[in-house]
């Protein structure tokens, strides 16, 4: 943090000649205060841990995580009490000291709150530095997923993930659970020894006959990109200093869909700069896994959704790998500023698509993300939150998951795209390398963004743009650039004629399968189909282009989703099957949701009666939100 405030001062002063001396200091002052974290009972601005040193036992058999969580401290205002967050863990013993010397200490646990977990206050002694926490996991652990091996592709072991972000990672390690604090790691992580131990660090690339792995991150990373896996697993190499992790089934098919992996890495370092994090791998989890993907430093997390088989997905990966700049190099600094990291990060995820596969590309997935973007507005506008499509967000005494739409994501890319816009795209690149270099390894909240936006950009180039609109007003300001594809258009007008009852099928799409055309193709054909169309079109439509039985889970998500609504039934067991199969929430939340909001009451009885039978193959943060659909 003091390294970004003394780059922000440098910045100012040698960019605002024109502007009074005590105005920049007045900047300077409130830019010097960090806001506190609303999700964090932590008193990291006292007190904050450096290095973090984790022993660990991972026992299959009470899934259960036994653990010593060795903080190394730094105590810069000299308080008695270190405070960390924990959530339904075990703490059994505390202590002072480095290994050899250890002496128990007091701790004392706060309040349970249901979001934020409790305090775990630990009464130190003058000069303490190392504060060692005993501890285990419960069954009410959040972040973990224990997997039976019937849940597993090979389904001859079983399978454990963590997932941190949000605010998760205290409910595996009692740590400082706050993007504001960076610390380095390092972890010696104990498994059964069919079974082989990855993190977000640097990783083993073969099994061990003692079942016993270390682990050590060198760069400093916030708490909820900590990560651990373990299972059966096989090492792929796809290029220098990249590779995909998976179980031994999937290795092929992995390596089929992200040959391109390489050239991302180059197209990005190319963009913003090189690439810090020494090794870039994936890991391809089992079906339960809640996100398309996450970043996990040094080893994305994804899901096995996203082996389309015909690289039609890969832009989850240009996602996650873009993390390794935006939100891993800089990083939001509370769950309010989520849209840094997302929206930087979708930005950055469309360059290297263009880079890669070309302008129309390009322009076709921001039209996909455009409509997207529409609809939730949608949404927001007549929620309980209509303030919700803010890019700066107050969810203080709410979920950051609360967070975890659209608006971050899509009108955060649309704000720095209708920015490039207006100063240029050669202008803006150099702003944005230049970010990353300055701000890397920093935390950074939306307030200093915006300081650092004028410094370095607006106010050089003499450009008066509507940043606070962007940023503190609901819905899409007046001058967003705008998309169109042709390509698209032309499946939108297949949709009309078969809403207006014409047999497209006899002329416009006669011969054509379902693979002539891309899943983007396809999804703007199926957002644009009327819900007041008679299930016999779509069982028509299915006979020519088995979008029901395709393997193809983003398309199969938008399908069911329109057969709920026109009440097509004739979908029903490869949607429940689709149901029990996917947890990765964007895939079933959209599905369950149509299937509440459905005019047919019967509808609701059913997806109760399928999320019954597969909640226990979902993630606790795929649980949750489908929970707060149905119930
Ligand atoms: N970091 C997110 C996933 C996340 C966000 C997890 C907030 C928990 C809390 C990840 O980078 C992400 O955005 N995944 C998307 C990918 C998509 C936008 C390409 C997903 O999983 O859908
Ligand atoms: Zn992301």
């Amino acid at each position: 943090m003091l390294k970004a405030q003394f780059i922000f001062i440098v910045i100012l002063i040698l960019s605002s000649s024109c502007v009074p001396n005590e105005d920049v200091s007045e900047v300077i002052l409130s830019s010097n205060k960090a806001p506190l974290d609303p999700h964090s009972y932590s008193n990291f601005q006292e007190i904050n841990t450096n290095h973090l040193h984790l022993d660990l036992e991972i026992n299959f058999e009470n899934k259960t995580i036994y653990g010593v969580a060795r903080h190394t401290m730094n105590n810069t205002s000299n308080v008695d009490t270190a405070t960390f967050d924990i959530k339904a863990l075990n703490i059994q013993k505390v202590t002072l000291g480095s290994t050899e010397n250890e002496i128990e200490t007091n701790f004392e646990i706060g309040e349970n709150h249901k979001l934020k977990g409790q305090p775990l206050h630990v009464v130190l002694k003058p000069g303490s530095k190392q504060v060692n926490i005993y501890y285990q996991t419960t069954e009410k652990t959040e972040a973990i997923d224990w997997l039976s091996k019937e849940l597993t592709f090979g389904k001859k072991h079983p399978y454990m993930y963590t997932q941190g972000q949000a605010i998760l990672t205290r409910s595996w390690i009692p740590i400082q659970d706050t993007p504001q604090n960076r610390i380095t790691y390092s972890a010696k992580v104990k498994v059964p020894k069919e079974l082989i131990a990855i993190m977000s660090a640097s990783n083993p690339k073969e099994r061990n006959e003692k079942g016993v792995y270390e682990f050590e991150m060198k760069q400093a990373i916030p708490a909820y990109l900590i990560a651990l896996a373990v299972g059966d697993m096989k090492y792929t190499s796809i290029g220098e200093n990249s590779g995909v992790y998976s179980e031994p089934e999937l290795a092929d098919a992995c390596a089929y869909e992200f040959v391109d992996l390489p050239k991302m890495i180059m197209a990005a370092e190319k963009l913003y700069g090189p690439y810090r994090w020494e090794q870039y791998d994936l890991l391809v989890l089992p079906y339960s896994f809640p996100f398309g993907g996450m970043e996990n430093p040094r080893l994305t997390f994804a899901s096995p959704t996203i082996i389309a088989g015909d690289r039609s997905s890969v832009s989850v990966i240009a996602h996650e790998l873009a993390h390794s700049w935006s939100g891993n190099l800089v990083t939001n600094s509370t769950w309010n500023d989520f849209w840094l990291n997302e929206g930087f990060t979708v930005y950055f995820e469309n360059r290297i698509m263009e880079e890669i596969y070309g302008a129309e590309v390009a322009e076709i997935l921001r039209v996909i993300e455009k409509h997207e973007l529409d609809q939730t507005l949608k949404v927001i506008e007549t929620s309980e939150h209509p303030e919700d499509s803010r890019l700066k967000l107050e969810l203080d005494s709410r979920s950051p998951d609360d967070g975890m739409n659209e608006i971050a994501y899509i009108k955060g890319a649309f704000f720095l795209r209708t920015i490039e816009n207006k100063v240029g795209r050669k202008k803006f690149d150099k702003f944005l390398r230049d970010y990353f270099d300055k701000l890397a390894f920093e935390t950074i909240s939306t307030e200093t963004f915006i300081d650092y936006l004028n410094a370095e950009l607006l106010e050089p180039n003499k450009i008066d743009f509507n940043t606070e609109e962007w940023i503190y007003q609901p819905g899409i300001p007046e001058n967003c650039v705008k998309v169109n594809s042709a390509r698209l258009n032309k499946m939108a007008s297949y949709a009309s004629m078969i809403n207006n009852g014409e047999d497209v099928f006899a002329k416009e799409l006669k011969g054509v399968k379902r693979t002539d055309l891309t899943t983007q193709e396809w999804q703007a054909f199926i957002r644009n189909i009327a819900d007041t169309v008679a299930p016999s079109k779509l069982q028509l439509i299915d006979e020519y282009l088995d979008f029901k039985g395709s393997g193809n889970r983003a398309i199969m998500s938008e399908w069911f989703q329109l057969n709920v609504k026109v009440g097509n039934k004739e979908v029903r067991p490869e949607m429940r099957s689709h149901l029990n199969l996917i947890g990765r929430r964007w895939l079933i939340e959209g599905i369950y949701q149509s299937l509440k909001d459905s005019r047919d009451t019967e509808d609701l009885e059913w997806a109760k009666n399928v999320f019954e039978e597969a909640r226990n193959n979902y993630h606790h943060v795929s649980k949750i939100t489908i929970e707060e659909i149905l119930h």
